[in-house]
């Protein structure tokens, strides 16, 4: 969507995988969709240098909802939000945050909170925007096919018409399969500004796989369609819960970059590890993922030894890749050379990666080949376990 906006794939913290539907403020006051919880994630995002990396939306997901007033207009919960949500969106600016909210376009949200139906759209939108939200997710729950077609078309004119800049995410494809026919994405790309293409990410490296494997196997369709403004959003990043290791959470961080998603945290910001704040705040990872070009990654190599290379053009003709090993047996000497890395050029280099079980490495080169160094073909030899070196010479050659 050329509004202007996430001209590079957004960056966050989004209520719903952690926290879901959880609105027992009584017993888990903490934990509870509530402005408290909204709040103390919007302290660590700008204290904790979540903010200044480039992680600036605090997105409210279902659940906040109390219902409609005289007018019809949306209220939250007054329990949970009393101060309303237009306090909570000064709050997080006054930090140098940008607040997101939650709607679903149908009768009601997938919880069970209302939704907002045809009649509604423009009140809800002008509802958000005399909030001063910065974005929309707008779910397809309790709603036809039908009802979609003309509703997130329609929602798209009515944030535009109230004239404040908002984001708009809309789950309209992951609704509708995923796939053309069903789904038109260069009518998606010219009214939504990123797009869930596929199913809820739960708590398990099972989930990051299946959703991985839809992705690259639709890549043909899915690829051309992301740019600057128009996002495919294979959904939140899992690191820092329950479900993965720690190589795992790394290669879901790795893979998000180079398919140039979204990276949406949902994840406990007051009790996140060190190292699971390392692997989020990746300096490499995030100028990676916020490349300028804004070009989707592909899949470009599956080996019949399980491990896959991802390739990613980046701007300043560089590119990123990812060596993705799915090995669960033991670390893996993987060779490779450019022209298998589809580097065309007058010399050729052999070269060499650890792949690690589940684990990989990352490397980037400069083009034209000529001028790759042997220092950076040289940190594909570097063990996973010295990260931090790679990170810091890889981090390097970008600048
Ligand atoms: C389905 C969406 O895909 C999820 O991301 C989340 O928003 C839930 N609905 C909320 O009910």
């Amino acid at each position: 969507l050329e509004n202007g906006l996430l001209r590079t794939p957004p960056m966050g913290w989004l209520a719903w995988e952690r926290f879901r539907c959880n609105i027992d403020c009584d017993e888990d006051p903490e934990n509870c969709i509530s402005e408290r919880l909204f709040m103390e994630m919007a302290d660590r995002l700008a204290q904790d240098g979540w903010r200044d990396l480039g992680y600036v939306y605090l997105n409210i997901d279902d659940c906040w909802i109390g219902g409609r007033d005289a007018e019809g207009r949306l209220v939250p919960d007054s329990k949970r939000f009393p101060h309303g949500i237009g306090f909570l969106a000064d709050y997080a600016h006054s930090l140098g945050l940008k607040l997101g909210i939650y709607e679903d376009m149908g009768n009601l949200t997938c919880m069970g909170y209302p939704g907002t139906t045809l009649d509604k759209v423009d009140l809800d939108a002008q509802t958000f925007a005399s909030w001063k939200v910065d974005m929309l997710k707008l779910d397809g729950c309790f709603s036809t096919s039908e009802e979609r077609a003309l509703g997130y078309p329609k929602m798209a004119a009515a944030l535009n018409a109230t004239g404040r800049p908002i984001a708009f995410s809309c789950s309209w494809p992951a609704y509708e399969g995923g796939l053309p026919p069903k789904v038109n994405y260069s009518l998606l790309a010219d009214i939504c500004n990123l797009w869930r293409n596929y199913d809820d990410m739960q708590d398990s490296w099972r989930d990051v796989l299946s959703i991985l494997d839809w992705f690259v196997k639709h890549q043909d369709i899915l690829q051309p369609v992301a740019g600057p403004g128009r996002w495919n959003d294979p959904d939140m990043l899992l690191v820092g819960n329950f479900g993965l290791s720690f190589e795992q959470a790394r290669s879901q961080m790795a893979l998000w970059t180079i398919l140039a998603a979204p990276l949406f945290m949902s994840t406990d910001l007051r009790t996140i590890s060190p190292q699971n704040m390392d692997i989020l705040q990746n300096p490499l990872m995030i100028k990676i993922n916020q490349d300028p070009l804004g070009i989707q990654g592909r899949r470009i190599l599956k080996e019949k030894s399980h491990i896959e290379v991802f390739k990613r053009p980046l701007s300043g003709e560089a590119s990123a890749l990812v060596f993705f090993s799915r090995r669960t047996d033991m670390p893996y000497h993987y060779h490779s050379s450019l022209s298998q890395l589809n580097y065309t050029g007058s010399k050729m280099y052999e070269v060499s990666a650890s792949a690690f079980p589940g684990g990989l490495c990352w490397g980037a080169a400069r083009s034209p080949m000529a001028s790759l160094s042997w220092e950076l073909w040289g940190l594909w030899r570097v063990p996973v376990g010295q990260l931090q070196a790679l990170r810091a010479e890889a981090g390097a050659i970008f600048q």
